[in-house]
């Protein structure tokens, strides 16, 4: 499989989500604070592999697609940055669901960029050789098993940092998932 398939998909799931928060009842909380968890694991983790894969491997081998990939890094970092105010928020707060809805937004502005005909992922088929986009699948699938799965937009999104700070920080993003996980059955399980 292709990396651009697979990060495709990711585009399409996420989107799942994103219809799913919108139509949600505005007084479900629960259903809110539950897409919103769903929404923030996928993109952080889908954001990751981008940034650890094809990202830096179209600046190499494409000169004129660096203030693409530098725009697309900043997009990045501008939603993980509302991401990470959504995560400490109440589902119940008054700017709960404006604030998703920016990101709802600036997301699919990005992902249009991202597919359209001048966009990375037109460059990666350009650029890229097979081979080097079935490798970066590969590891995909493992960023996707061990990945961090929280926003942060403080961190380095660019090589080596980003691949070396994203290991300590995978791991304890993942104890932190599970344990909301584990929350959110056992007071669903509760109320069920
Ligand atoms: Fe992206
Ligand atoms: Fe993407």
């Amino acid at each position: 499989m292709s990396i651009i398939a697979s990060l495709t998909t990711d585009h399409r799931n996420v989107d799942a989500l994103f219809t799913r928060f919108e139509q949600a009842d505005p007084s479900d909380l629960k259903e809110l604070g539950h897409l919103r968890d769903l929404i923030l694991e996928q993109l952080s983790i889908h954001a990751t592999i981008e940034e650890q894969t094809l990202y830096p491997a179209i600046r190499e081998a494409a000169d004129d697609a660096t203030d693409d990939v530098l725009e697309a890094l900043e997009e990045h970092h501008a939603v993980k940055a509302v991401l990470a105010e959504l995560e400490r928020m109440s589902p119940g707060a008054e700017r709960f669901r404006a604030k998703m809805q920016v990101v709802i937004e600036n997301v699919r502005h990005h992902v249009e960029e991202e597919e359209g005909d001048d966009g990375l992922f037109a460059a990666a088929r350009k650029h890229l050789k097979q081979p080097q986009l079935e490798e970066m699948a590969t590891v995909a699938e493992r960023l996707r098993e061990a990945g961090p799965t929280r926003p942060h937009p403080l961190s380095p999104d660019q090589p080596p940092f980003n691949v070396l700070l994203g290991v300590p920080m995978a791991v304890l993003d993942r104890t932190v998932t599970t344990a909301r996980k584990v929350i959110e059955r056992t007071v669903l399980g509760k109320a069920g």
